[in-house]
């Protein structure tokens, strides 16, 4: 069908292109005008681009993308072009002898309908949609499909009326109207210089909500959400939270909006999260469809953060765009850094931090540690779609976040508005990035731009020396980068590290440690807290007229992404949990010491597991602190922390010891938390306020703590019972679920059958199912495997269980006995022709398997080495090559 899944492909991993090879592009598209006649079988493009030889001469050579395409006409300047002049091969159209400035006209075939891929132009669900980030633009036409390759656009649509009453595509509507036969056409303009990367077309029966807004320079935009007509119930939060994504860029980067028309499409059947299409995003719906009968609290969050991300992008990756694949963290990194911060300006600061950190470790940190660690700007990669990565996106907002960090609020925001000056309309690298914040800023940043070079996260350790006499404290702060594949060894980079140093009363001291770091005044710093930077592999800090030993708080807010090395004892911990006037660092104080408790650092275990029992009782005692904070401060590290903690990781330990240590602590505080579960309950039923919300996230975390002592789960089962929204009832059932309460089988069935008609409710029972920690859900996922429910072609439905499954179940994908790696092997060379990013995701959860210890480590080996020559994609080739590879290129 593609060249893709040619059966000629080798199986060997595919060819690596190298960040310094960039070589600028001979041609450019002034204008790509083009037209569609759509329908889900064959679906034919007509295109033509006004093209320019960079080089200003005739007979240049031009080499255009394209894949899977039928070729139906071609013609230069409005002559048909003879045979001699043009060549194809399964992913290029050659034409040699062309005039510096030329019209190209080609026409292609397509079949959307055989399009499992979801990758150019396919069906779903009777629409017609694209994907085309990154290289996805060739599977629709021959084109230059590069992002460095900027062209204004105009597209025409035409169809069937009835089957595709809607005709939507980037930019603004120009004009429509109906064709003979019962078709209809529209034309849409997009002026902006856009890659083709950011082209989009949706066409079918989608009814919409909108509100026209006016943006701060006076433009008039319709916004608009678009969804199947029975979904439309379910947009109007979609559409608030577009409004105030638009809103807040305003007010915070001073970015207004472009278009006359802002459309956003729900589509059932997405790869991945979101597509910020210019002025036509494309949306999994799971991100857009909300209500509170069906989705939960954390579901309305995840929806407006989505929809800032990709509004954002709007101009980190649309009006500045990327030169080439390399640069994708100058947008994503930067656009995840833009969302966070919308997320933390509207709800809770500390507790956006608290989860984006947790994120990061169990995810980032891990990846850092494995297999697949890449830097965040790779400087070679074999296919583009394996670095969509938790190191791309969240480490590159880490980076962002720290020189937000090093240069202030203030100055950040001026080097922000130079570098969309500087660069608008253009593709931009990395270096254009650091080098408006360099200049806006007038201090250098080389060292610093490491962090976008070398993968791995660094370690920071600190000692410290009390010297009673003097009344003087001196700390030594080290740093160390581990090696990762292909860059054995490592430079020191430049680290915002904050510290505190807490005094007999409990209060910050005022004066200043000082030494060989510099440190830096940004305006940003709390009362006691200072701002150092590091920039060496060691630094040397003093402060000297003390009258006790103070207790030192580091890396507040979590303003590096390092992980940082201090030998507290329990007591120290415990005290800091109370004291820290960071909130982020009062929630790491417990992480470190639970974390400690379970990788067995502290020397009296007893008394560390007293500081945990009496820090976590003062929390739930006190009714003055923020309600989503004692939540976020409940959920103690998860497995996939604790195992990146651990250098080689021992499955059965982690688990058990970590079951066995909350069972404890929820023993120790039954009273406590069944108090404070039953006193929120006024507050959580009050919709969706910050306050009802927080009440409802703590309210969830009690009773999972209860659940695992309560074995009748009679609490679960009455929430369960009497839920009047998804947090509740979806909360209740995972309790019921994961301590195999008597009512589970009941409470599930009646969920089903509820929802047995919404694919994404239908998804949640699912990934309860399939995350519950039990040897025994290899079965029961095989089973589902079985099922009217599995859906490979549908990515939401495939994570929802074997993503779960393998990235959500230490417990039963890392059974003792191998089957649970056997189950994933087993499915991914049938998933990898249907959908290779889907199928490389999974794959992708084999990438710590080198650090397993024991027989696991083998068994993981052979299921990877049982895949050897049975997958076929470019995505899956690569990933697995470098999975089983010791060593490969940086
Ligand atoms: N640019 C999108 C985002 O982060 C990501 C994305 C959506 C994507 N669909 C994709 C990346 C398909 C690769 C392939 O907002
Ligand atoms: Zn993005």
């Amino acid at each position: 069908m593609t060249a893709k899944l040619d059966s000629s492909t080798p199986a060997a991993a595919p060819k690596a292109i190298h960040l310094s090879e960039y070589e600028p592009p001979a041609w450019r598209i002034e204008l790509a005008d083009l037209a569609f006649d759509l329908d889900l079988e064959n679906t034919e493009v007509s295109s033509r681009l006004h093209l320019t030889a960079a080089s200003g001469k005739d007979g240049e050579t031009l080499r255009l993308d394209g894949e899977g395409l039928e070729l139906l006409s071609i013609a230069v300047d409005g002559e048909v072009l003879p045979t001699a002049r043009y060549r194809q091969d399964d992913n290029a159209l050659t034409i040699s002898g062309l005039p510096a400035r030329c019209v190209l006209e080609t026409k292609v075939r397509i079949h959307p309908d055989k399009n499992t891929q979801l990758e150019g132009l396919y069906a779903s669900r009777g629409l017609l949609i694209t994907q085309c980030e990154a290289e996805g633009f060739r599977r629709i036409t021959y084109f230059l499909d590069r992002p460095d390759v900027m062209a204004k656009w105009r597209i025409t649509l035409r169809a069937d009326a009835e089957r595709f009453p809607v005709l939507l595509a980037n930019g603004n509507p120009l004009k429509s109207g109906s064709l003979e036969g019962g078709r209809h056409y529209a034309v849409w303009e997009n002026p902006h210089p856009t890659p083709a990367y950011l082209f989009a077309i949706v066409a079918g029966q989608l009814a919409t909500v909108d509100k026209e807004v006016v943006t701060g320079e006076g433009r008039k935009v319709r916004l608009a959400i678009w969804a199947a007509p029975s979904d439309i119930p379910r947009c109007d939060y979609a559409l608030g939270a577009l409004e105030r994504a638009l809103r807040w860029d305003e007010e915070r980067f001073g970015r207004y909006y472009d278009l006359d028309v802002y459309n956003l499409v729900a589509a059932q059947d997405f790869t991945m999260g979101a597509m910020e299409n210019k002025g036509l995003n494309v949306f999994n719906a799971r991100y857009v469809l909300a209500d509170a009968d069906t989705a939960t609290d954390a579901d309305y969050l995840a929806i407006e953060a989505v929809i800032g991300h990709e509004y954002f992008h709007n101009w980190s990756g649309n009006r500045v765009t990327l030169r080439d694949w390399f640069q994708l963290s100058l947008k994503e990194g930067f656009t995840v850094f833009r969302d966070q911060e919308f997320t933390s300006d509207l709800h809770s600061r500390a507790v956006k931090r608290i989860e984006d950190v947790r994120m990061l470790r169990a995810r980032q940190f891990a990846e850092d540690a494995g297999a697949l660690a890449h830097p965040v700007r790779p400087s070679s990669y074999r296919e583009i779609n394996n670095f969509y990565t938790a190191t791309v996106y969240e480490k590159g907002s880490e980076v962002v976040r720290m020189l937000h960090t090093l240069l202030g609020e203030a100055t950040f925001r001026r080097g922000c508005d130079r570098y969309f000056a500087d660069n608008d309309g253009k593709a931009a690298t990395v270096e254009d990035f650091i080098e408006a914040l360099s200049s806006e800023s007038k201090r250098g940043l080389e060292q610093f731009a490491r962090w976008y070079a070398q993968a791995g996260t660094p370690e920071v350790s600190v000692e410290d020396k009390w010297d009673a006499e003097k009344g003087e404290y001196e700390l030594t702060i080290s740093q160390r980068i581990p090696p990762t594949p292909g860059q054995p060894e490592k430079l020191p980079v430049t680290i915002p590290l904050r510290i505190a140093l807490y005094g007999e009363d409990g209060r910050p001291i005022d004066g200043a440690l000082d030494g060989d770091a510099a440190r830096l005044d940004t305006g940003g710093e709390a009362p006691g807290q200072h701002l150092y930077e590091l920039s060496s592999a060691g630094h040397r800090l003093r402060i000297e007229g003390l009258s006790s030993r103070p207790l030192p708080a580091f890396n507040q807010g979590f303003g590096a992404p390092i992980k940082l090395r201090y030998g507290y004892t329990p007591a120290e911990l415990g005290r800091l949990a109370r004291i820290e006037q960071d909130s982020f660092n009062r929630w790491e104080a417990l992480q470190r010491l639970a974390t400690g408790i379970l990788l067995h650092q502290f020397d009296d275990a007893e008394a560390a597991r007293g500081a945990l029992v009496d820090a976590v009782g003062d929390l739930l005692d006190d009714d003055t602190a923020d309600t989503a904070f004692v939540a976020e401060c409940l959920e103690l590290p998860g497995f996939d922390t604790l195992a990146d903690m651990a250098d080689i990781i021992d499955v059965d330990a982690l688990l058990t010891d970590r079951e066995q240590l909350l069972n404890e602590l929820a023993a120790s505080h039954r009273a406590r938390l069944e108090h404070r579960y039953h006193t929120l309950a006024a507050t959580a039923a009050g919709g969706l306020t910050g306050q009802a919300m927080a009440a409802r996230s703590l309210r969830n975390a009690c009773l999972q703590w209860i659940s695992r002592i309560d074995e009748q789960g009679s609490l679960a089962q009455k929430q369960f019972r009497s839920a009047e929204n998804m947090t509740d009832r979806l909360g209740a059932l995972r309790c019921l679920v994961r301590y195999n309460a008597p009512a589970k089988a009941e409470a599930l069935e009646a969920f089903r059958t509820r929802y047995a008609d919404n694919d994404l409710v239908t998804d949640k029972w699912l990934t309860l199912v399939a995350s519950r920690p039990h040897d025994q859900v290899v079965e029961d996922v095989s089973l589902l495997l079985d099922s009217v429910w599995w859906k490979p072609t549908n990515p939401n439905r495939v994570r929802s269980i074997l993503g779960a499954f393998a990235r959500a179940n230490p417990t039963a994908f890392h059974r003792i006995d191998g089957a649970g790696y056997q189950l994933l092997a087993e499915q991914l060379p049938g998933l990898d022709t249907i959908n290779s990013q889907v199928a490389a995701r999974l794959l992708g959860s084999f990438e710590s398997w080198r650090r397993l210890a024991g027989k696991r480590r083998d068994l993981a080996g052979e299921a990877l080495s049982s895949l050897r020559g049975r997958l076929t994609s470019r995505e899956c080739t690569d990933l697995l090559d470098r999975l089983v590879t010791d060593e490969q290129p940086g």
